[in-house]
């Protein structure tokens, strides 16, 4: 069976056999099956964040169960539950359209629900932890339903306990605590730009939704006109000294403070290392962002991968930083 459809940088692969999962149940029965069998699983969403680097010999479980309802009602807020095949932007237009807060600086990113805890989404100064109430998993060992609460799921940036453990569990629904009175974030500078001197109490969840849709429109490419696979390595972080000493030789560093060290725009080193906007015959480096690996035409995920090699070591060799990949690799590294 065909993924290249599955996955939206459209590197060519197959899988042995794939399965689409619409009812929990299924998810028990496909998994009992692979293991009488003897095949591997590979879990999927809307595959914006996976690259195939090659075929895959087992059985692909597509999660593609639809569903959403609210829970727990009152004055304040209400809880969000959607199944793991709902698509990300499509909830979060849902949830702003209904006047609820929490979700809406994350618009517009590609994928399922029920991969958005996997690396815990993050976009304008909003993490999916900051409003994630439990996560409704099915234990891969046990075949038992566990619902963990957000401290249990281990964020971080970019970061969870089912990125780190993958193959423990699979998602089959999250709960999103949201609020009709919280505040709307706008700080973000690319907000702040779009929004002018807007008082952020005048505006709509909705409101910010369509800033951020328009924000990314202007940066980031629609994977299905440029195959992509959204940031292509996170934004490193460093101890202060190395920052200091960086900072040093290069003065326009753009970083943040956080509670670790001194986090580095990434985009901005790629750039300065002179990538933004190469492209050999089948891929390239986007023009607008060059946090961004582009499928140009025809390229595969080796093309790919030996791409994002070629920056990794361009980026270690002029700034002394390693940049680690934010997708997961399917198949050989
Ligand atoms: N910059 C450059 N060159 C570029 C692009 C950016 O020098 O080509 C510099 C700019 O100075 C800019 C800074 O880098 O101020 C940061 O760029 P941007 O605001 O676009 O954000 P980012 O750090 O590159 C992160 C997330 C994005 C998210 C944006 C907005 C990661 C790995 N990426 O990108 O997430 O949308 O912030 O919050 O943290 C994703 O994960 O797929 C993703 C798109």
């Amino acid at each position: 069976v065909s993924l290249q459809g599955m996955n939206t940088l459209a590197v060519p692969a197959s899988a042995r056999y794939l399965v689409d999962i619409e009812e929990p149940g299924q998810l028990g029965e496909a998994l009992s099956w692979a293991r009488e069998h003897e095949q591997s699983v590979l879990i999927l969403g809307g595959g914006s964040n996976q690259v195939f680097s090659g075929d895959y010999p087992g059985l692909v479980i597509r999660m593609v169960l639809r569903g959403r309802s609210w829970e727990q009602v009152d004055d304040q807020g209400a809880v969000l539950l959607l199944k793991a095949g709902e698509n990300w932007h499509e909830a979060v237009l849902y949830a702003a359209r209904s006047g609820y807060r929490g979700i809406e600086n994350l618009a517009l990113i590609p994928g399922t629900a029920g991969a958005a805890p996997v690396q815990n989404i993050g976009a304008y100064g909003t993490e999916l932890c900051d409003c994630l109430e439990s996560v409704t998993a099915l234990d891969r060992a046990t075949l038992e339903l566990k619902t963990l609460s957000a401290s249990e799921c281990g964020f971080g940036y970019r970061d969870s306990l089912f990125k780190r453990r993958a193959g423990q569990y699979v998602i089959l629904e999250i709960r999103l605590r949201l609020s009709r009175t919280a505040p709307l974030n706008i700080g973000y500078r690319d907000l702040q730009d779009y929004f002018g001197d807007a008082d952020p109490t005048s505006l709509t969840p909705l409101e910010v939704a369509e800033g951020v849709m328009a924000v990314r429109r202007r940066k980031l490419p629609d994977p299905a006109v440029l195959p992509n696979a959204g940031s292509f390595f996170k934004n490193p972080v460093v101890p202060h000294e190395q920052f200091l000493a960086l900072r040093e030789r290069f003065p326009d560093v753009v970083s943040y403070p956080v509670e670790e060290g001194v986090k580095l725009a990434a985009a901005w080193l790629i750039d300065q290392a002179g990538w933004k906007g190469f492209r050999n015959t089948t891929v390239g480096v986007h023009n607008r962002q060059a946090l961004v690996l582009i499928n140009h035409s025809g390229g595969t995920g080796q093309d790919i991968l030996a791409l994002a090699a070629d920056v990794r070591q361009s980026v270690l060799d002029k700034f002394g930083v390693e940049l680690e990949m934010e997708p997961g690799i399917v198949g050989k590294a």
